[in-house]
């Protein structure tokens, strides 16, 4: 995940006064003023926001920070009084930006203008009361969701702890066990979502959108129905895989745990799959190996082994990045980033990425583990880290991804180049254990199930928010429409029936916390065209899955001409920059795994596949 201000504002003297020394105007005395719309008011107006938004975007920064570092009384007290005055200020941005609409205007501006107006995730109605009282409700169901804990077999229990338990027990009782404990904990916040709903609803419609829905979906420069659409067709593109995928894993579990825990029909058992929200199955690699096949090796093992620690895997992951021609991490990374959970205090322990001057105060916080995922994670975060620093010199609105996909595609794209051959150039594998041919099922199939296993989790999740947002799900149907979402595109099915008065979805960091997720969905595609474009960059000619790019500074200095252009481009000019197409699709992921499609048909040939 990306951090961006989640804190919108800050009345602090210091953001003031800095911004009174930045600008000629206030924007009180603009607002009073309330110039006619022309074109050189609409300027005006959009040099001066970005003036503003920026004087404020560090102190922001800070304070999220400080919070999502150090949870207690004190730092709730300034996330909710910072984000508040953040949403206030942007809504009256946002709103005046409206005004500007029609008129003829340079493209920056206008591309300006439009962020503006959707600068948002969560707007609040202008009435008195309103941003606080969401602020309140926000920054209560994130601290519910990071401060969750259980009691498991006699002791308190954190997410981080749970996270990797759910991939290593075997035993269906303790799994279920640990499944429903953990989505108890997000049971309180039911109420305060509804609320939460409604206010920004509200706030929405005074923006002149429809419902929150529809601003999420209005930010991929076409219209939101478009949009919807072209999510529709990519998911089209990847389907046949994921029933091939599904059929193939069903069927291992059934035979592994017996029929009476997975039966060989219908959906699977949500807390099998290796994950608290099954949506990374890589875990069951164990369980799912083809019997008899080629060797291949443990990460974790390896890095386990190798005595590798949190640092040094940050460190390995940002070698990638400086091999192919970036600069390193500057020494504040080292010095301010948390790479561990701190015993003596709460902490977000999701893994988040953070620019927080905008210029190159960068920074990670992840509370790692020594295993594969986390590898990964590592990876991904710093992506982030590294496309921030790319577009630092854009004007401060274009210092973004080209879409939050493409933010989110970065970092997964680099640890798609973690191949056999990588790791024994980077020292962590024997040359003579790099699996040979015979073993590319076995690779492929573990990467299935981190990739293909996630993409209909991604559209569930967001589908939920789009229904909930635009009022086809009621919050007496919460729960039910969730597990109705999560059967029809994961089937998948909860291992105990669930009380209709819950609030399951909670149990996910960007339910609680307001991430939209349909930009993970997109960087799942986007990352294989990028990974397919820059193999094709160093004339790979092998299986796509075996190559990388480590190294390569003719494939670096073409990805880096996408992410300097942070968002100042419509998406399309920056896809076409590093990959030479203008359009997102699945092609890449399908050329990717089809050795692995054509075994898996093969092997569930006569299965009852599907689950309805
Ligand atoms: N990048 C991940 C996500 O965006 C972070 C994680 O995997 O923990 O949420
Ligand atoms: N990082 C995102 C998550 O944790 C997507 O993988 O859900
Ligand atoms: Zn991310």
């Amino acid at each position: 995940m990306i951090a961006k201000p989640l804190l919108k504002a800050a009345a602090s003297w210091i953001a003031i006064a800095a911004f009174a020394a930045a600008c000629a105007t206030t924007p009180t005395q603009q607002a009073a003023t309330a110039p006619a719309a022309t074109p050189e008011a609409a300027q005006a107006f959009v040099d001066n926001a970005e003036r503003e938004l920026m004087a404020r975007s560090e102190y922001e920064g800070r304070v999220a920070w400080v919070y999502s570092t150090n949870i207690n009384y004190d730092t709730e007290w300034l996330l909710q009084r910072a984000d508040a005055e953040g949403t206030q200020t942007r809504v009256r941005i946002a709103s005046e930006a409206a005004r500007y609409q029609g008129l003829n205007l340079s493209p920056e501006t206008q591309r300006k203008l439009n962020m503006l107006r959707l600068g948002l995730t969560l707007p609040a109605p202008q009435r008195e009361g309103a941003a606080d009282e969401l602020s309140q409700i926000t920054t209560r169901l994130a601290s519910i969701y990071s401060t969750g804990r259980i009691d498991y077999q006699g002791r308190q229990v954190t997410l981080d702890e749970l996270e990797t338990l759910m991939g290593t027990e075997r035993n269906p009782a303790r799994l279920q066990e640990m499944w429903t404990e953990w989505h108890d904990v997000a049971t309180p916040m039911h109420d305060d979502y509804a609320r939460m709903v409604e206010i920004a609803n509200e706030g929405a419609r005074d923006l002149g959108y429809e419902n929150v829905a529809q601003m999420w979906l209005s930010k991929y420069d076409m219209p939101a129905d478009d949009m919807e659409q072209e999510v529709e067709r990519l998911w089209g593109q990847m389907q046949p895989f994921y029933e091939q995928l599904h059929c193939f894993v069903r069927n291992r579990l059934s035979a592994n745990y017996g029929e009476a825990v997975q039966s060989r029909t219908g959906p699977i058992r949500a807390d099998l799959l290796g994950n608290m929200w099954a949506q990374d199955w890589t875990a069951l690699m164990p369980i799912v190996r083809p019997r008899g096949s080629a060797q291949t090796y443990d990460t974790t093992q390896l890095l386990t082994r190798a005595g590798y620690t949190p640092v040094t895997m940050t460190e390995a992951a940002e070698r990638f990045y400086t091999s192919l021609g970036m600069e390193e991490l500057p020494d504040t990374f080292w010095e301010r980033s948390l790479l561990t959970r701190p015993r003596d205090r709460d902490v977000v322990c999701h893994a988040s990425a953070w620019n927080v001057d905008n210029v190159e105060d960068l920074r990670v916080k992840q509370c790692i583990q020594i295993n594969a995922e986390h590898f990964q994670t590592i990876h991904h975060e710093l992506g982030h880290n590294f496309y921030q620093r790319a577009y630092n010199q854009q004007p401060f609105l274009f210092r973004d991804g080209a879409h939050d996909g493409f933010h989110e595609a970065i970092g997964d794209f680099i640890a798609l180049n973690i191949t056999p051959e990588y790791l024994v150039e980077i020292g962590l594998l024997r040359r003579n254990q790099v699996p040979s041919a015979a073993a590319d099922t076995n690779l492929l199939l573990e990467q299935a199930l981190g990739k293909i296993s996630f993409l209909p989790f991604a559209l569930a999740m967001d589908q939920w928010r789009w229904q909930v947002f635009d009022g086809r799900i009621t919050p007496d149907q919460y729960n039910t429409a969730w597990w109705d979402l999560r059967e029809r595109y994961q089937g998948i099915r909860p291992p105990v029936e669930r009380s209709a008065a819950g609030f399951d979805p909670g149990a996910k960091y960007h339910i609680a916390n307001n991430v939209p997720y349909l930009r993970y969905f997109l960087s799942y595609v986007l990352q294989f065209q990028f990974y397919e474009a820059a193999c094709q960059q160093a004339g790979w000619e092998g299986p796509l899955h075996r190559c990388t790019v480590y190294g390569n500074r003719e494939v670096g200095e073409r990805f880096n001409r996408m992410l300097e252009m942070g968002s100042s481009q419509p998406w399309p000019d920056a896809l076409e920059a590093f990959t030479g197409t203008r359009q997102m699709d699945g092609g890449s992921m399908v050329r990717y795994f089809q050795p692995l499609m054509t075994y898996m048909e093969e092997q569930n040939r006569g299965q009852d596949c599907g689950w309805d």
